[in-house]
């Protein structure tokens, strides 16, 4: 039997599966002032998030739907039958908050209210409603470390040194200050976007803290007040029916109270600063009260909200800390798998072991691309095969034990495409540490829906980054003919994800140490799968032992999927040809 029809005779065997999954009904759930609440209905205890796929939106950039160039809501809600149709059941939307836009969206100056740009809050509700109908959740962006500049709240802060809100931000006097001069910034600390993380403000004569750009300045959370105004911003959108939050920048949330000096490293960075280790601002230990109240305050919504968060976590146990005693977020990213950044079955199999082995056992997000770094394609990549490797990730993302996130596009194979010339550059960074550092407009480029002028896009001719030059081959229709193609691998991928028991929710654990090839088992009851990933761009033949798996000795393979095309059944005794960068997915019988 040809491998697609046993894939076809898996996904028909699981009508009842994917019927679970379809539709659900807006629950007729009412808030403390008795509005009707627009939560997705969730059994109680279902902890939904277990089994979904997250897919992030960078709305400016996934369809723009009145030819202004810049993607919206009206835009997102018109492509819900296409996510739903795709297998996701979450989509995670960057900010979409009134903003300046210096750092696109994350720099906010109002966190309950829809930026223009992008629509108005009746648009905002019919997409939580829609969505809602196809049983897709909305996530959004709790932009917790900051705020915008031109928010009020610190426009009132840096008013006067007396202003009630002074103490909402972090200020404080220069070194050696005299009356006629600043001063030297406070201490050494240094922005995560270039130079000295401290802006004087002439008016007040004092310098305030900004960990990313200098319109960002930080938020006091030692301030009681700061708790009780960011509370009341999840529960405004709690109150809107979103399923949730990814929590911004996380551990950045604390300064040391010391104001002690941050270590030097050696070398410079792209923006011409001494590197430095950010030991006195990441990850002091409040961060995880900070955590807690935030779960309480998302708990007290039915349908299981999910907390993501976004922590560049050094190692896995800094990420398991995350988890607390289940009382702080539910899915942590994983940066330390997204950052392998290179073909290396070794160094992939020791951290998913350290997961399966460690205390975060709990389960982690995986994602290999976001709208802060280039994408999977090129970063994986090796030049020669990197469609072929895309799907090799794929394979990887999808067939894990974790959450999986997407990337918008990422379905595609859709690449990085940096700005030719500085002139072109939006994001900030780009233009600061130019041409070592490009910003982060490449990976944030227009969805490539089909092969026309504006990629579906927009019918307008000025998209606000330009259309790469390959969505005339990488789009949504052109690919959605090839069966061969990666999106039609991903899509595949997520269907077998639903289907197959043992990929849904079971066990993971690594088989056979070979440089090349990263090979696991995912097991659940009297289920099992085998994922094989040869990493190298050489053939590789593997012997198919089970007992040397601790499988029945007369099991067998019968193949789920291939990212090399058509493969035969294997049996027992039987040697597996695994292709250069092939990816393997096989039922074991
Ligand atoms: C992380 C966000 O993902 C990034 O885009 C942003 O620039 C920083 N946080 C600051 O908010």
């Amino acid at each position: 039997m040809h491998w697609t029809e046993h894939l076809t005779r898996a996904l028909a065997g699981t009508a009842f599966c994917l019927s679970l999954l379809s539709p659900a009904a807006a629950a007729a759930a009412q808030d403390s002032t008795g509005n009707q609440l627009n939560q997705p209905s969730s059994k109680s205890g279902d902890e939904w998030w277990r089994h979904a796929v997250i897919y992030e939106i960078y709305p400016r950039s996934f369809q723009d739907s009145n030819g202004d160039g810049i993607g919206d809501i009206q835009g997102i809600a018109s492509r819900l039958d296409y996510l739903k149709d795709l297998g996701i059941d979450a989509i995670w939307i960057t900010p979409m908050y009134p903003s300046p836009g210096v750092d696109y969206g994350y720099d906010i100056s109002d966190y309950t209210a829809i930026d223009p740009d992008y629509g108005t809050m009746a648009d905002f509700d019919n997409l939580v409603s829609e969505a809602n109908k196809r049983g897709i959740r909305i996530l959004m962006d709790y932009v917790i470390n900051h705020t915008s500049d031109q928010h009020p709240w610190f426009k009132e802060s840096r008013s006067s040194r007396d202003n009630p809100k002074r103490d909402w931000y972090v200020w404080h006097d220069g070194k050696d200050e005299t009356s006629t001069s600043q001063g030297e910034p406070p201490n050494n600390w240094q922005s995560w976007f270039g130079h000295s993380a401290w802006q004087w403000d002439p008016t007040t004569r004092q310098y305030y803290y900004h960990y990313f750009y200098v319109q960002q300045p930080d938020l006091n959370w030692r301030n009681p007040e700061v708790h009780k105004a960011m509370d009341g911003v999840l529960d405004f959108w709690m109150q809107r029916g979103v399923a949730g939050f990814r929590i911004d920048a996380v551990s950045r949330l604390f300064e040391d109270p010391g104001m002690h000096d941050d270590p030097y490293l050696p070398g410079i960075n792209v923006y011409g600063d001494r590197n430095i280790k950010h030991l006195y601002t990441d990850d002091l230990p409040q961060v995880h009260d900070v955590l807690k109240e935030v779960r309480s305050v998302v708990d007290k919504y039915p349908g299981n909200p999910v907390l993501v968060t976004e922590a560049d976590e050094p190692n896995v146990e800094a990420l398991a800390k995350m988890y607390g005693n289940n009382d702080e977020v539910q899915l942590p990213m994983d940066f330390q798998i997204a950052d392998v950044n290179g073909l290396d079955a070794a160094r992939f199999r020791k951290l998913f072991d350290e997961v399966e082995n460690n205390s975060a056992h709990g389960q982690p997000e995986y994602f290999f691309s976001n709208h802060d770094q280039p994408r999977q394609w090129d970063r994986y990549g090796d030049g020669k095969h990197n469609d072929q490797i895309a799907r090799l990730m794929a394979v990887l993302e999808l067939t894990t034990r974790g959450t999986p996130q997407m990337y918008y596009g990422e379905e595609l194979g859709m690449r990085t495409t940096d700005p030719a010339r500085i002139e072109d550059v939006h994001d900030p960074i780009g233009k600061l540490g130019w041409p070592k550092e490009k910003g982060r407009d490449g990976e944030r480029t227009p969805m490539q829906w089909d092969a026309t002028a504006g990629a579906g896009f927009t019918s307008g001719t000025k998209p606000w980054l330009p259309i790469p030059p390959n969505a005339s081959a990488y789009n949504v229709e052109t690919e959605s003919k090839n069966p061969d193609s990666i999106f039609n691998c991903y899509k595949t991928l997520l269907h077998l994800r639903k289907t197959e028991k043992a990929l849904r929710d079971g066990s993971q654990q690594s088989v056979l140490n070979d440089p090349d090839i990263f090979a696991y088992l995912r097991k659940s009851g009297d289920e099992t799968v085998l994922v094989m990933l040869n990493m190298s761009a050489h053939e590789r033949t593997w012997g198919f032992k089970p007992d040397e798996l601790g499988l029945h000795a007369q099991s067998k393979l019968v193949p789920l999927y291939s990212s090399t095309g058509s493969i035969s059944a294997w049996d027992a005794a039987s040697s597996i040809k695994l292709p250069p960068f092939a990816a393997v997915v096989a039922r074991v019988q």
